[in-house]
């Protein structure tokens, strides 16, 4: 069969290498792409979110499946607009339509969803310029930090976790002014939940799901967690704490109810759910739902997946997921991320990316790359994500970290502390 993955970032080079081994597949086309998967299979000079050229291309590449990497063409409806089209409603798209996708287009509809089907999640109050004076009622019965959400996608920008009530105030204020435009004309309030972050990932057909392999995120750009929020400086899986009673309390208190609740509000869903989890001391709950898999998660999570990752989308497109099962690779995987300097604010891009050696211990995920003329060079600012497989973590670290000091590009940056925490 023929496969057009939209997106171009690590985690579509992670999932494109994996379906490029599906003995399923003819060809693969990446739209746009980059660097990277371009070594396994066409990319196409097309935006993610350019659905009449995407449509183009579903014809002339005779595609029979789509996957839809990142949450951008998801929340502006690109699995809707196939379904509303004569040509396309015939076919599969992975990734839920716009109102499944509201999950992570829109905190406060996540909250609603998250309290009718008794979700796990911490307290809220949801103000706009109509009811700012309940929000600082709610502020003021909280103890710092203070956590202030856009309820709308802000470039993963859009939440203030503030050590001052007064300073929460204001930028409660500032937001539903328009600090994030649209995105925070309304702003989520919540409880600060104490605790540890990891992330669980489930593909569902709306019915059956698998369970795919835990991750941890490493957010910060500078080591110990401190700094800017990124889109993610490295990952590893499995999680050590995650021990199989706290994923038992997870399945059953979270993954469970949410896609029951899905069913139940008459919302089909077709994709990855990203549940960010809480770990209070066992207790889970749920800091945010994504829609799509997480980046660098991803570049984890694919490696340690045994199946055919091509046979579960074909599975979850024809409703039989419940059917399958999967088999995950015992080994512990770990990613770390090569930055652009400078990186999340402002970056140089076109530097040209050096190995000094070849080695294949570890697979290099390129995440912000082109080619231009022959030469792989930096177009983001999350460059090239650094996999290794080892029978621990700290094995895995190892070779992750021995082979990153073997790429260069000017102003290079990574963290050294990828799960040194754990
Ligand atoms: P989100 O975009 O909702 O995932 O929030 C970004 C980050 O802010 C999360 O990964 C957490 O580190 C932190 N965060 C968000 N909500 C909360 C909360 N209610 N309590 C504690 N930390 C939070
Ligand atoms: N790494 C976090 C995310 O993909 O949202």
């Amino acid at each position: 069969m023929n496969v057009l993955l939209l997106g171009s970032g690590g985690r579509e080079h992670a999932l494109a290498w994996k379906m490029a081994q599906s003995p399923l597949l003819d060809k693969l086309y990446i739209a746009p792409g980059n660097a990277g998967t371009a070594t396994v299979g066409t990319n196409l000079p097309i935006s993610a979110t350019a659905f009449d050229e995407i449509k183009k291309a579903v014809k002339q590449y005779a595609i029979d499946l789509v996957v839809v990497g990142p949450e951008d063409p998801l929340v502006k409806g690109v699995h809707d607009f196939f379904l509303a089209d004569e040509e396309l409603k015939n076919i599969p798209v992975i990734g839920p339509c716009k109102h499944g996708a509201t999950l992570e287009g829109s905190k406060e509809f996540a909250k609603n969803f998250m309290i009718r089907h008794n979700i796990p999640t911490a307290a809220h109050c949801s103000v706009t310029a109509a009811n700012i004076e309940e929000g600082f009622a709610f502020l003021a019965k909280q103890t710092a930090p203070y956590v202030l959400k856009a309820d709308g996608l802000a470039a993963g920008k859009g939440v203030l976790i503030l050590n001052d009530l007064e300073e929460a105030k204001s930028e409660l204020k500032n937001m539903l002014d328009g600090k994030f435009g649209a995105a925070s004309k309304t702003v989520v309030i919540e409880e600060c939940l104490k605790g540890i972050e990891m992330s669980v990932f489930v593909l569902t057909d709306g019915e059956g799901y698998v369970l795919l392999p835990e991750a941890k995120d490493y957010k910060r750009i500078g080591e110990h967690d401190t700094g800017l929020n990124t889109g993610g400086m490295g990952a590893v899986s499995p999680v050590p704490f995650a021990d199989k009673k706290l994923m038992d309390r997870i399945e059953k208190e979270i993954i469970k109810p949410t896609i029951a609740g899905l069913k139940q509000d008459g919302i089909p869903y077709c994709g990855f759910i990203f549940f960010g989890l809480m770990n209070d001391n066992g207790t889970p709950k749920v800091i945010e739902y994504n829609v799509r898999m997480g980046d660098p998660e991803t570049e984890v999570v694919i490696p340690r997946i045994k199946s055919d990752l091509l046979q579960l989308f074909v599975a979850a497109a024809n409703k039989s997921l419940s059917k399958e099962k999967i088999e995950i690779n015992p080994y512990s995987a770990t990613t770390v991320m090569a930055v652009s300097g400078g990186y999340p604010e402002a970056y140089e891009k076109g530097k040209e990316i050096r190995f000094d050696e070849s080695f294949a211990d570890s697979t290099v995920f390129h995440a912000g790359t082109i080619l231009d003329n022959g030469v792989v060079k930096t177009s983001g600012g999350r460059v090239l994500a650094v996999t290794s497989l080892g029978e621990n973590k700290d094995e895995a670290l190892k070779i992750s970290y021995k082979n990153i000091a073997k790429i260069h590009f000017d102003k290079m940056y990574y963290r050294r502390d990828i799960g040194a925490d754990l």
